[in-house]
């Protein structure tokens, strides 16, 4: 991670400095992640080519306008717990651990295999920093925030495994 974490205000929350920015900081990442995530589902969903394409042009759809709203919750809760959420594509880039993809003309099974790795990767995330915000950062609740981005990223990577036509 090289973005710099930047706090806004002091708040007396029950969490240390520390916690504060370690918190902060998972966020920020979260939100990096989701923005790459959601340029490649309209990547996906402009560049998609073949039979079934009018089925998963609209499911992603979906998808990048269900990823809107978390976007916009992860980028508030930053703020609630007294950061700065970064605003540039360069700071999203650099706070990433997703890849992005460029825009190519690309079929539904690779598009399906792409997603869900990388649906697959936000959940192994999610699933250790939630654990770990909660036991050693002491911010409950960031943790259930992070666990019901979880649940929902379960959801999405088993609908894209349910698109595949590979076994
Ligand atoms: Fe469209």
């Amino acid at each position: 991670m090289t973005t710099d974490i930047k706090i806004a205000e002091n708040i007396s929350n029950g969490l240390t400095k520390e916690d504060q920015k370690n918190v902060i900081e998972v966020l920020v990442s979260v939100l990096a992640d989701q923005h790459v995530l959601y340029v490649k589902l309209r990547n996906f969903h402009w560049n998609l080519k073949g039979a079934r394409f009018h089925s998963l042009h609209e499911f992603f759809e979906q998808q990048y306008t269900a990823l809107e709203k978390a976007i916009d919750e992860t980028a508030e809760r930053i703020r609630m717990l007294g950061g700065v959420a970064p605003g540039s594509m360069s700071e999203f880039l650099s706070a990433a651990t997703l890849k992005e993809a460029a825009g190519n003309i690309i079929d539904g099974d690779d598009a399906i295999s792409s997603l869900v790795t990388d649906n697959e990767t936000v959940i192994r995330f999610l699933r250790e920093k939630s654990g770990m915000v909660e036991d050693d950062f002491n911010d409950v609740a960031t943790a259930d925030f992070l666990v019901e981005l979880l649940q929902k990223h379960e959801q999405d990577a088993w609908m894209l495994r349910s698109f595949s036509e590979i076994s």
